[in-house]
């Protein structure tokens, strides 16, 4: 059997976890997957790590392009990131007629089209397991297993950082500050969260699966994404009462006039299945119209679970090239429209600060009534500002932009003090 040689671009956690599972795993693969994976070369900035990972100087390089251009490698692992030099090195790879396996969420949601364009007419593997879902094999089965089926929705937890801040101000009544603190202190957590609690992180990821899903390119600029930094423990306290769990969401439905794709904090039934996913884990739920719903759970993040993901890729790649198999490439060919999100038909709950007095109820109505937006209840609570009293308004089914100019008259109104929150309800049925 001849061997495939693989090279790492990038030496960080996942690099590492590559190189150790093909050092543990190395037999296994050859007598099971009938591939014998060896690492011929790998680059990274900080030289310090080649020793740390049992690299012989012959092997490491702190040039990326030494490995993409070196005979011995036959496979090229892309785990620098970012969709700078990361796109140079996989377009040199691909050019060079070399399989690419990377975990580059961003470079594939706002780059993906280019890339398979290049691969394609190439005619070599472009795969991506590891960048949605950490250890999750969901990718593949979007390609491969499910290929039977339409697939009309794909909801996912696909941020371990933010799940985990939502558990803890579930489960302690933390604040979204006192979360985050407690997610850096433990490493989940980046010193600069945003991509994560700005929802971008979910949305290149839901950006992936909706065009793996939907055979459809859609890319991380058509996703709106809203994350959890306004999130109050209040919110999520009042969603339990009324049999809610709040999940930062990320949904792609397929309509029939174009696809559904979003982010966001979202109200679900606290009996779905997503609701009980809960701390770093991540989830998606697939609904296909012959295999029914199917759901994904597992590790979203980490050494173990990405290099798992990559290592994955590896041994189907490296197949392919040993069989000679024509690759599946670009399945993005049905140019499906993306609809805008005033056209979102869900319900919604609104957290409002109004004047205590009488009189109130009925101004605001009234402005619910002027854009046809029926409420299905309404509570009020006590509030800590005097004067002031808390009310909860929860709707039917109603149109994105009716609710958003609801809530742009509403703020106008002497007797409301604040729109505190708004979540979307989504009632998963
Ligand atoms: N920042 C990501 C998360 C990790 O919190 O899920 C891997 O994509």
């Amino acid at each position: 059997m001849k061997t495939i040689g693989v090279g790492i671009l990038g030496l960080g956690t996942v690099g590492g976890g590559v190189i150790d599972i093909i050092n543990r795993h190395k037999d296994k693969m050859r007598d099971h997957a009938g591939v014998d994976l060896v690492v011929t070369r790998a680059a990274d900035l900080n030289t310090e790590r080649f020793a740390q990972l049992g690299l012989t100087s012959q092997q490491a390089t702190t040039d990326a392009f030494d490995v993409v251009n070196d005979p011995s490698v036959d496979i090229v692992v892309e785990l620098i990131g970012g969709i700078g030099i990361a796109r140079e090195l996989v377009h040199a790879a691909i050019a060079a007629g070399k399989p690419v396996i990377t975990a580059n969420k961003a470079l594939l949601a706002s780059h993906g089209a280019e890339l398979f364009e290049a691969a394609d007419a190439k005619g070599v593997d472009l795969r991506f397991e590891a960048s949605v879902g950490g250890g999750i094999p969901v990718l593949e089965p979007l390609t491969h297993s499910l290929t039977g089926n339409e697939i009309l929705s794909v909801l996912g937890i696909v941020n371990g950082t933010t799940n985990y801040m939502l558990s803890r101000m579930t489960e302690a009544g933390l604040s979204f500050d006192e979360a985050l603190v407690e997610a850096q202190d433990l490493g989940y957590a980046e010193a600069d969260p945003s991509a994560d609690v700005d929802g971008l992180d979910a949305a290149a990821k839901i950006a992936i699966l909706a065009s793996l899903a939907f055979n459809s390119r859609v890319t991380l600029a058509d996703v709106p994404a809203e994350g959890i930094r306004k999130l109050a423990p209040t919110d999520i306290e009042y969603a339990r009462e009324i049999g809610y769990a709040v999940k930062l969401l990320a949904i792609a439905r397929k309509h029939a006039h174009g696809i559904d794709v979003r982010v966001h904090p979202t109200m679900i039934p606290a009996d779905h299945q997503l609701a009980s996913v809960d701390g770093v884990y991540n989830a998606v739920y697939l609904t296909g119209d012959f295999v029914g719903d199917l759901m994904f759970f597992g590790e979203g993040a980490g050494a173990g679970a990405a290099a798992s993901a990559v290592v994955g890729d590896l041994v189907e790649a490296a197949r392919a090239l040993q069989s000679g198999n024509k690759v599946i490439g670009c399945t993005c060919t049905d140019n499906l429209p993306i609809l805008p999100l005033d056209v979102l038909e869900t319900r919604y709950y609104v957290r409002l600060l109004l004047a205590d007095k009488a009189g109130v109820i009925e101004q605001v109505g009234k402005v619910f009534a002027r854009y046809n937006v029926s409420l299905q209840s309404l509570k009020q609570r006590g509030c800590a500002q005097k004067g002031m009293a808390e009310f909860i308004f929860v709707t039917h089914k109603t149109i994105e932009a009716d609710m958003q100019s609801v809530l742009a008259d509403i703020i106008n109104l002497d007797v409301v003090g604040e729109v505190a929150s708004m979540l979307r309800v989504e009632d998963l049925d």
